[in-house]
This record gives structure tokens, sequence and C-alpha cells, in this order.
């Protein structure tokens, strides 16, 4: 059987967060003798040269998005067994990063589904099933459903829509989107594609797909609540008999502190007491730290939105920085949490890192090192963060929601059990509570705290038992 992953990011070509680590890497781990899976991304003019290179020209077409005639190009590479096709066209694809704002990305993205079904006849890969992911391809299902009409070639197609992120979903003023989808007023309705008076691609495809899968159970019962639901709540109850939460997994491969050719000692599960403090004083001496092997050393490694739950941080952060800790953070976005952290690091000068960039080395890197990570999600569809930092044996300190409740297991000192620590409310003394909690295992209870670490190690969290949910959802639906 076929599938097509379609998406706006895929490592190794292209990422800003988690949807592009699962683009790029659950396509491996499925049975290749039932299941040919392949991706089809943009072919974003900012790419790495060293991957925009390698790509091969297929051919080329011309298509019409309503009025406008717009070139699309197709490129592919096979990339670890896996074939990736490109869509180009520089009009839509050639600026500095892979979004900008929405005014400009609904067209971008609309010309990018459509071209999309209308390559599979030109690429000769008619897939029994074609796997949207985000609202970027949520007008796939509602393309494929028009152009059924007209043409029996996409009459077989099922769809399954995965969301990653119910915050976005790609809303715009309904008289424009139709001007530049073409699609017929039909589809604009409230039971459609219409939501709160405009118009919603990842509505439409919610609406239109076969089944809709999210990254966590949580989190695909969250959404059916308003708090989560985004606007989107009732449209998930009403669905929810289609609804199916398959958590996340991560590249073993690629995240793995026994082969890891970024980070400074590699280590296993049996000499991380050794190794990994290594690392940590090889990344405090990189980052100017106080060299210190026995302080806690938290780490951060995110996107800096809201939705991270940076301002619980932000409260209690003078408080925290009284304590014997050490903070190192990694990330871009919002102004104000990039400059809340440049302004601790002058603060507490030896012990609050801000590493204000993006860099995929210095990530592995603090996954190693830390001795503790930082995660207090407002929400979080799944989370990946806290995957990599219980595969690195460093305990996750995490908010209850979403894909953190799925895979974090509180301690718990009684039953000696547990991979991590957690708290419930959004609440920033809470939080600090907890850290205090994990601080007091750290430094009174060291083998606990190795013991802690050590489980979530031994955790399975690889794509092995995820793939075989989506094997199991995709023959459901062609059988
Ligand atoms: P989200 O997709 O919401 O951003 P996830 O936890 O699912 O959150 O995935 C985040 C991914 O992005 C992880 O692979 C993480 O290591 C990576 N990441 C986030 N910020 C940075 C950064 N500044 N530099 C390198 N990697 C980052
Ligand atoms: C989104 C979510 C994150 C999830 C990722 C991959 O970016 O914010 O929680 O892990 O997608 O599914």
């Amino acid at each position: 059987k076929k599938v097509l992953f379609v998406a706006s990011e895929s490592v190794p070509f292209i990422k800003t967060g988690g949807l592009a680590d699962v683009v790029g890497s659950l396509p491996k781990y499925f049975e290749k003798e039932e299941w040919d899976v392949r991706v089809i991304l943009p072919k974003y003019l900012c790419m790495k040269e060293e991957w925009s290179s390698k790509l091969i020209y297929r051919t080329h077409f011309y298509m019409d998005l309503n009025w406008r005639t717009q070139y699309v190009g197709i490129l592919e590479l096979v990339h670890e067994g896996i074939t990736f096709y490109f869509i180009d066209n520089e009009f839509y694809f050639g600026g500095f990063a892979p979004y900008g704002d929405v005014y400009t990305d609904v067209e971008k993205f609309a010309f990018f589904s459509k071209a999309v079904l209308s390559s599979l006849p030109v690429i000769d890969f008619c897939p029994d099933i074609i796997h949207c992911h985000d609202w970027q391809s949520g007008l796939v299902p509602v393309y494929l459903d028009n152009f059924r009409y007209g043409d029996p070639y996409y009459r077989g197609i099922r769809t399954v829509m995965t969301i990653h992120n119910l915050k976005f979903q790609g809303i715009w003023d309904t008289k424009r989107i139709q001007d530049i989808t073409g699609l017929p007023s039909y589809y604009f309705s409230p039971d459609k594609m219409e939501a709160y008076k405009d118009a919603n691609y990842l509505k439409g495809g919610i609406v239109y797909a076969d089944r809709i899968t999210t990254v966590s159970n949580s989190y695909a019962q969250e959404i059916q609540m308003p708090f989560y639901g985004e606007g989107l709540d009732g449209l998930m109850r009403a669905r929810s008999n289609h609804l199916w939460g398959i958590v996340n997994g991560i590249d073993y491969k690629e995240y793995d502190p026994a082969t890891d050719r970024h980070i400074f000692k590699k280590y296993t599960v049996d000499s991380f007491r050794r190794e990994k403090k290594k690392n940590k004083a090889e990344l405090q001496k990189e980052l100017g730290l106080e060299e210190n092997p026995k302080v806690m050393m938290l780490g951060i490694v995110s996107r800096l939105t809201d939705q991270k739950g940076l301002d619980l941080i932000a409260c209690i952060l003078d408080e925290l920085c009284q304590d014997a800790i050490q903070l190192v953070v990694l990330g871009t976005g919002e102004e104000r949490y990039e400059n809340m952290f440049r302004h601790f690091e002058w603060k507490y000068p030896g012990k609050v890192s801000a590493n204000i960039y993006y860099s995929e080395p210095m990530s592995h890197k603090i996954y190693a090192s830390c001795d503790g990570f930082l995660m207090p999600s407002l929400f979080e569809p799944c989370g990946l963060s806290q995957l990599m930092s219980l595969r690195y044996g460093t305990v996750p300190i995490v908010r209850e929601t979403g894909g953190l409740k799925d895979t974090v297991e509180p301690y718990n000192e009684f039953e000696k059990a547990g991979t991590g620590f957690s708290f419930s409310n959004y609440n920033a003394h809470e939080m600090l509570g907890i850290i205090r909690y994990a601080e007091h295992v750290f430094y009174d209870k060291k083998r606990e705290w190795n013991r802690i670490a050590q489980r979530g190690m031994e955790r399975d969290f690889s794509w092995n038992s995820s793939a075989r949910q989506y094997e199991r959802l995709y023959r459901e639906l062609t059988e």
C-alpha cells in the first residue's frame, strides 16, 4: 500500500519545531514490505545548500489557482531509503524562512496543497492514503473532495489529518480565501471550512479527512474541551469517533547518547553516572558558567512562545536563582522571552546561560549535559524535548498536560517509581515547589535521582510501537 505524507517541514531539510522531527523520522519505521511511505514538501529557497544541491529535477507543469497560472516544479531525493518529493515555485517558497505572515502563508499553502494533488498523476504515485500534517496541508482533503467530482483518478484516495498543534489553523477572510483557492462557495459554510465567519484551513482538513489523529492521547481528550479546543472543541467532539491519539516517538538513531557525534562524552545507561558529568563540565566551560560538577544544572530547549509556559518561569526565576542551580536556555521566539533570559544571564552571571539562537549540536549538548529539563507547558500536543531528555538520562520536570502527561511518569518516593517530576496547575509557585522537591532528591538522595534518570533511559520512546498504530489506522481505512 502507498502512503504520501504532506507537510510543510521535515528533517533533515527544514525544521522549525517538532513537526519536522516527526515527518522526517516516522516514515522510516513502517514495515517496508507492506507500506511504501513517501513525503512531499515545499522546496524552500532557504533550505540548506547542502540539501538543495542534491535534489534531482523530475518535471514541471503549470497549474491554475483560480485566475492565477503558476509554475509547479517537482524535484526528488531518496534519503535514508525514503523518497522525498519537493514542490518548487520561487514566488511562493522564495522567502528567508519557511513561514511568513498569515496573509502570504494562506496563499502559499493553498498553492502547495493543490499542487500536491495535481502532481500525483505526473509523478505516477497514486497513494491509497494521503496523510496530512497541520493546517498547511488542511486544504488537501478539501481539494480532494473537489477533484473527485471531475476526475475518477482521485476517487480511491483516503485521507488522514494529523493535528500537531491546534493553535495554528490558517485563518483568513472568506472572500480572499475563495479568491485564492478557486473553491466553489459551497465549501465556505459553517459545516465545512467556515469558522466564526472566516475561512479556516485546519477546520476544512478536519471536516473532510477520513480519520483525524493527534500526537498524544491526553491531547486528543483535551481538545474536546473549550480550554484546549481553540474554538474547534465542538467539531472535535463531533468527530471524536474518528479521532485517534497516537503518541510521537523520536528517532533513536539520531538521539542516542551512545553514538551522538555532537556531545563531548558518549555514554550508555551503565556508564551515564560517570560520563554525563564530563559533558556537564565541558558545557560549563563552553558557556562560561561556574565550573562546578556538583551543582544541579537545568536545561530548556524550546521555541520561546506562550505555549511553553515561559511566563511561569519569568515569575519565579529570581527566587529560583537563590538556590544552588544553573540554568541553560537554548531557544528563539518572542522577543520578550528572549530578552527575559538575556536579562537573567546578565543578572546572574555564571549561573544562567541564555543562548538565543537555533543550533542542533547545542541542543544535543544540553540534553546530554543537564541534570534536569524544564518544560512547564501551558499546553503540549506531544512534546519531543522531554523524550530526548529521557533518552539522555536528563530528568524532565513538566506540567501535566497533553503528551507531557502521557510520557513523563511522576516520581513516587514511596514506590520508588517514576521517570520525572510533574505538577498539575498552571501556577508558578506550584512549579517552583516541584523544582525544589527535585533539588532535594538531587542533592540529598543522589542514588534515587540516578535511578529516576536510568528508568527514563530504559523507557522505549522509539517509533516502534507508534508506527504500528499508524499501520493499524491505515489498514482500517484501506480494507
Ligand atoms: P514544538 O514542536 O512545539 O516546538 P517539540 O518538543 O515537539 O516542540 O519539538 C521541539 C524540537 O525542536 C526538538 O527537536 C528540540 O530539540 C528542537 N528545538 C527547539 N528549539 C531549538 C533551538 N533553539 N535549537 C535547536 N533545536 C531546537
Ligand atoms: C507541535 C507541538 C508539539 C509536538 C510536535 C510534533 O509542534 O507543539 O507538542 O511534539 O508538534 O508532533
